[in-house]
């Protein structure tokens, strides 16, 4: 394990939970630059652009720019590795043919950069955006422009595939639905093209990211709020992420405060947040990882209580040696879909990177803000229980 950048940095309160977070995605990084997305769950022992990129971000935000540069030049060296398939990819769309499901550039890759060749739902487009925009944030902090140059042919790669392929069916972030548009996935194609703007001087990356601005504000509502797709107008946690990180809404957007309201209403169990009403993966637990992005947007939006009150569910979540699970909620969760995952794949993630990262994120937007509440304000005892207790 790397020192941490983090635990140098002068900060207003003692936090260990936090410091668990850095060292735990720091130990989830291979040599390669890739972070696996779980160690101790088989199904996840590969690296998702999705999860990597948003565990880089918060590494970032750590003080941990070597880690983070090794992860985005892993990302640079897996994309080269696919040039054919991205290029073959965006040629078939330009020439107006329809994209082929299984020979998508990937969502996932080996640690070592190599595609896996199963019958995962590979193509999703989410990932693609997301690292741009984490490449982007990445450089932005730390000033690290002589990375543009040379990440230029990926990146490259990777801002023609989301200008060809960003505004079409895929399966969605929660590699299901394929047969959509995710509203969130436009966010994150948003958040990746603009990035490119900014990243290769791109005029025309820019104006393709205000054309699927221009999508989401136009055909992903309903009565006064965001839906989950093309398809569905249910309510589903990703679409915080068309606020933050990705900023894909005009500022005082109504649409934004209903469909946080909505997620925070609809989504809770136990005090955290689903991914969406219906969920029967493992359960259909509440997530650490939403419970803190819906803390980091309360944040945002300046009500710290609430944004506390995520930050201290999510701590509760920690297991006594540290590691912090997908899914948390109890017995509130379904027993029959839970039984049916854990006798497919074993028991869930105990221990995720993506999760520590939207901890971390969420700590360290609340360490410059005022006098907040105490973290355990409003919450209620049982949360302080073991986060997985066997569901019968
Ligand atoms: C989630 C994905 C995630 C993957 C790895 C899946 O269960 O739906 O969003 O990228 O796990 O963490």
């Amino acid at each position: 394990m790397t020192s941490s950048g983090f635990s140098s940095q002068a900060r207003s309160q003692p936090a260990k939970p936090a410091q668990t977070s850095v060292h735990a995605m720091l130990a989830h990084q291979e040599p390669s630059g890739a972070f696996l997305a779980s160690r101790d769950f088989a199904p996840y022992h590969y690296c998702w652009l999705r999860d990597g990129s948003f565990v880089a971000f918060a590494l970032g935000l750590a003080g941990e720019q070597g880690a983070a540069e090794r992860f985005h030049r892993w990302v640079a060296r897996s994309i080269c590795g696919i040039s054919g398939s991205v290029q073959e990819a965006v040629s078939r769309r330009q020439a107006g043919g329809s994209n082929v499901v299984g020979s998508m550039p990937p969502a996932r890759f080996a640690v070592d950069g190599a595609v896996c060749h199963d019958d995962w739902p590979n193509f999703q487009v989410d990932g693609y955006g997301t690292w741009l925009w984490s490449l982007w944030e990445h450089i932005s902090r730390f000033s690290s422009d002589g990375l543009i140059d040379e990440l230029a042919p990926s990146v490259e790669l990777a801002v023609a595939y989301l200008e060809a392929v960003g505004l079409d069916t895929c399966f969605d972030c929660w590699e299901e639905n394929a047969d959509a548009v995710h509203t969130s996935t436009l966010g994150c194609v948003y958040g990746g093209l603009r990035a490119a703007g900014s990243l290769l001087g791109s005029d025309k990356a820019s104006r393709r990211a205000d054309d699927v601005r221009g999508v989401i504000e136009s055909q992903m509502t309903l009565e006064g709020r965001f839906v989950k797709s093309s398809v569905s107008t249910d309510v589903d946690a990703s679409l915080l992420w068309l606020a933050v990180p990705f900023g894909a809404t005009r500022a005082g957007s109504p649409a934004k405060a209903t469909t946080a309201e909505a997620v925070a209403e609809s989504l809770v169990l136990d005090g955290g947040t689903r991914r969406y009403p219906g969920d029967t993966y493992y359960g259909g637990g509440a997530w650490p990882l939403l419970t803190a992005w819906l803390g980091w947007y309360r944040s945002a939006t300046g009500d710290l209580a609430e944004a506390r009150r995520c930050q201290a569910w999510v701590e509760a979540c920690f297991d006594p040696s540290g590691r912090l699970p997908e899914q948390c909620g109890g017995r509130q969760r379904d027993a029959a879909s839970y039984n049916y995952w854990v006798a497919r794949w074993g028991p869930p993630a105990a221990d995720l990177a993506w999760s520590h990262a939207m901890y971390f994120v969420l700590w360290d937007q609340l360490q410059d803000q005022a006098v907040l509440p105490s973290p355990g304000d409003g919450l209620p005892a049982a949360r302080a229980a073991a986060p997985n207790p066997p569901i019968q």
